[in-house]
């Protein structure tokens, strides 16, 4: 029996050979980050109000002209053929069955216009490569075949070290060694799939149906991204795309400053599930201060760590419009392909449901901070502008208002209590 996402887990798990578990289950370095993200979500509490009309629960939202029928869509994901030969088309099309949006990786195994749903919100994410005339093509591409709105990720200036991939050895060619192949032997279902497919191939990234050029594939399979990439560059993206631009990735309130100086219309607050910077905070402790220095001006989504319905419910709560689930549908794409997804998709819905009946709120919109206990949820206070929260050192802290040094130490000292 399948209550929730953790069982969905230990299907994939049980279903998949380990190193495409380990890939998409696993993250960064220690992993701290990623379970960073669901301890903090953990601290967060809802305080629930009574004996209101509930007799209607709208969870839907409107973002830049369409209508989500769930605040939340699927994130984009690399190399979802190896979960599934059709991984990419499948999840779109449980999204699109579900009303909610699908945002197809740079880094997919089928083409953007063979995947992109006529009923669905289709939406493009755009890694740039070192040979930016790849990530050129693409948005021609993706605005030609009517991608909506497109997602520029800028948190992999450098693929972060997912340690398990290494151990398990997977990497592209693709040479199983005798563990491996002795892992292969007990998934001949998977096993026969993906050899019917010849395996999963970047097959997106060159502008015609065919053979994709080694120097590319390899460029994409070490993220060989172009580090000459700055807010500066946004300027060139706009030239190419007039539709909603996202910037995913962000975590500092500056940055998300910045995105609003370049005219951004959107910015997803994430930290690649933990796949990144080992040492980043979780999404949902940095979401506070990026939405007061958004101030509404453009809407604020956030990925990472999303789980259980009332994450969603408290990312709304704390000023995110919207929310991305990354790993939770390719646990249900691995333990059931399409209909597995949607499984995911409808438990996630009737959960946020049940949260905002429980919570005594009839609609997403109306989620709001008042419904939290912040007294319970000790996030750090917001940065002053231009202060980085990579480094807390003493003259730094001398130099800070007094008020806010207090709280700084009463945040740190709650932590360690
Ligand atoms: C990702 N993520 C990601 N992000 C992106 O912008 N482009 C990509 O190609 C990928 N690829 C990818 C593969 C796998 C297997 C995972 C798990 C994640 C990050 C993704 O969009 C999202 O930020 C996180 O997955 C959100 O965290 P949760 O929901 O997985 O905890």
């Amino acid at each position: 029996m399948k209550l929730n996402i953790s069982d969905y887990r230990r299907s994939a798990k049980a279903r998949l050979p380990r190193f495409v578990f380990d890939y998409i289950d696993g993250a960064a370095e220690d992993e701290s980050c990623a379970r960073r993200n669901r301890s903090d979500f953990e601290r967060v509490s809802i305080v629930p109000r009574m004996l209101r009309d509930l007799t209607r629960i709208d969870p839907s939202i409107e973002l830049f002209g369409d209508t989500w029928r769930q605040p939340f869509g699927i994130a984009p994901t690399g190399f979802n053929g190896f979960v599934h030969p059709q991984g990419d088309a499948m999840l779109a099309r449980a999204a699109a069955a579900s009303g909610i949006p699908f945002v197809l990786s740079t880094a997919s195994n089928m083409r953007l216009e063979a995947v992109r749903q006529p009923d669905g919100v289709n939406w493009f994410q755009l890694y740039v490569l070192t040979e930016r005339s790849v990530a050129e093509q693409m948005v021609r591409r993706a605005k030609n075949a009517g991608y909506r709105a497109l997602v520029l990720t800028v948190d992999v200036p450098v693929s972060g070290m997912r340690e398990r991939d290494v151990r398990n050895r997977f990497r592209l060619p693709f040479r199983p060694g005798p563990a491996m192949l002795f892992d292969l032997c007990r998934h001949p279902l998977w096993l026969a799939r993906q050899i019917a497919v010849g395996g999963p191939g970047f097959v997106n990234l060159v502008e015609q149906e065919g053979p994709v050029p080694a120097a590319v594939g390899a460029a994409a399979l070490t993220r060989d991204m172009d580090r000459n990439l700055t807010w500066e560059s946004l300027a060139w993206l706009r030239r190419l795309w007039d539709g909603p631009l996202l910037v995913k990735g962000l975590l500092h309130p500056d940055d998300a400053r910045l995105a609003l100086t370049h005219g951004v219309d959107g910015v997803i607050v994430s930290n690649h599930g933990g796949r990144q910077l080992d040492a980043a905070p979780s999404s949902i402790g940095a979401l506070p201060t990026i939405v007061d220095a958004i101030a509404d001006r453009i809407p604020v989504l956030l990925d990472s760590g999303i789980r259980r319905g009332s994450d969603i419910a408290k990312a709304l709560a704390l000023g995110a419009r919207a929310v991305l689930i990354g790993r939770a549908t390719l646990y249900g794409l691995a333990s059931g392909g399409e209909a597995g997804a949607r499984s995911v998709i409808d438990l996630l819905a009737t959960e946020f449901a049940r949260v905002l009946t429980l919570c005594g709120v009839a609609s997403a919109a109306e989620l709001d901070r008042g419904a939290l206990s912040d007294a319970r949820f000790p996030i750090l206070p917001p940065l002053p502008s231009g202060a980085s929260p990579v480094l807390d050192d003493p003259s730094r802290r001398a130099a800070r208002a007094p008020a806010q040094r207090d709280a700084v130490t009463e945040t740190l000292a709650d932590e360690r209590s």
